[in-house]
């Protein structure tokens, strides 16, 4: 049978393209930075406009689907998976790379039916890999079929996280906390690249064995997660349960074991739900 949002996958791929010519622009020209949740939160003019082209093109051809963005979010819209086919959309993923000019911004598009995920795009900007993977045909960057790597241990793993913006002394104990714990069993390091997206399609892609994190958002992990179930990963929460879009945490890793062994060593960071009213 057609593959009924073969269409909407393909209008995902070219908008992100779009999105990422206007970012790819934007970085090379003066920047107006304002802050969000904190003071190294940050936003920008063009977090606003490529959203905003990215959904009302959407709206336009799919006038009965919804949407969750980013900066909508931040605006005020409210952030609930329903059945209705949805979109879940983080413009520039990697705001504070995009702000300093560091390599990895991506721009990302996740969509859900029935709350559950059908595919996901993820646009790296600056290097021109697209990452895609639809929900029982596997995960891809550009041609190239993604297989994450079998590694099962936290020992001789490489392991990446991100920050996430709190940075009150509570937190940050936490945060350092959990990585000493990591590399006390002797991984074999752990980067922080600044864009959760693209942190994750490294595990996609057999670049690294894990990623682990507090303080995202369903925006970052809605496109990433279906790419890396596709490539052969699993995607879980902090507890080592099942994943929570909305839980703002979550494990990624090639294998169960290693997902399940560092998911074992965390201290919770709380950072609440993004469908807090
Ligand atoms: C953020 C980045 C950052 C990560 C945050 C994300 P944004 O996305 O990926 O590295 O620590 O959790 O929300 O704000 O640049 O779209």
């Amino acid at each position: 049978a057609e593959d009924p949002w073969k269409e909407c996958m393909e209008t995902a791929v070219q908008l992100a393209l779009r999105a990422g010519q206007v970012i790819k622009k934007a970085l090379t020209e003066e920047k107006r930075v304002s802050t969000k949740t904190s003071v190294v939160d940050l936003v920008t003019e063009t977090d606003h406009f490529v959203e905003e082209l990215i959904i009302s093109a959407l709206r336009e051809k799919f006038p009965l689907h919804r949407f969750i963005g980013e900066e909508s979010t931040s605006a005020g819209s409210k952030c609930v998976l329903t059945d209705s086919p949805t979109w879940i959309i983080d413009p520039i993923d990697g705001t504070c790379n995009f702000v300093h000019r560091f390599p990895p911004v991506a721009v990302s598009i996740g969509f859900a039916v029935n709350r559950e995920l059908e595919f996901g795009v993820i646009y790296h900007c600056t290097n021109g890999n697209m990452y895609t993977g639809r929900k029982g045909h596997g995960a891809f960057c550009n041609e190239e079929r993604l297989h994450v790597t079998n590694e099962t241990g936290i020992r001789n793993a490489l392991i990446l996280t991100e920050i996430g913006p709190k940075r009150d002394p509570a937190t940050l104990k936490l945060f350092l906390g959990n990585m000493e714990k990591l590399l006390k069993f002797q991984a074999h390091g752990i980067r922080v690249i600044g864009s959760s997206t693209l942190a994750l399609c490294h595990i996609a892609s057999g670049a690294a064995d894990a990623y682990y994190q507090y303080g995202l958002h369903c925006w970052d992990l809605a496109a990433a997660t279906v790419i890396i179930r596709e490539a052969g990963g699993v995607v879980i929460d902090t507890t080592g349960g099942p994943l929570d879009l909305m839980s703002c945490r979550v494990v990624a890793a090639g294998t169960t074991e290693l997902a399940q062994s560092i998911a074992q060593e965390l201290q919770t960071i709380d950072y609440g739900r993004d469908d807090d009213n």
